[in-house]
């Protein structure tokens, strides 16, 4: 998946609850090693911004922890779970990882696709839905797998997935976030 930090950069900077959530993650770490705690401290970033790290996210923390800008970068490009841009309001990542795709995650994704109208790293134009393809999540077992912002949704067909889907836009089934 190609990454790109955007130009749009609106000013970022923590909350009073989520400073002192930070205090208390660092409290974790050696002070000696604050940049230990870049992980949590992009997700706290990500979920105050709506979902996405800005750069203006990125220099904060990196100012917090006392890193280089572009070691936060090239952390927050590695890892799949941070956006580097602006998401719909519910984030389908579709695993594409071996178990998942021999039971069925290639007919999800085109049912998803297809019914939504729109490709993968794209979001439909009412701003529902982001499409993302992922690794493994972990759910092997329950193959395919689609996590919906914070929850799982497994055991997925064609037709299930988009039941969800229109569950979701109708609001009777909401995706933690
Ligand atoms: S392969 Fe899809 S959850 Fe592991």
């Amino acid at each position: 998946m190609k990454y790109q930090l955007l130009e749009i950069d609106p000013l970022f900077t923590f909350n009073t609850g989520n400073m002192a959530e930070i205090e208390k993650i660092l409290l974790k770490y050696p002070s000696s090693f604050p940049q230990s705690a870049v992980l949590p401290l992009l997700d706290i970033a990500q979920r105050q911004n709506s979902g996405w790290l800005c750069k203006s996210a990125l220099d904060e923390v990196a100012k917090i922890l006392h890193m280089p800008f572009m070691q936060v970068y090239e952390i927050a490009t590695f890892y799949s779970m941070y956006n580097l841009k602006p998401t719909g309001k519910y984030l389908l990542q579709f695993c594409r990882t071996t178990p998942c795709w021999l039971k069925g995650a290639d007919d999800v994704e085109l049912a998803c696709k297809k019914h939504l109208g729109v490709g993968m790293d794209e979001t439909t134009q009412d701003g529902m839905f982001t499409l993302k393809q992922v690794e493994c999540l972990g759910a092997c077992v329950h193959a395919p797998v689609v996590q919906i912002n914070d929850d799982y949704y497994e055991n997925l067909n064609k037709d299930s997935v988009v039941e969800l889907l229109e569950n979701l836009r109708r609001g009777d089934v909401t995706g933690t976030r």
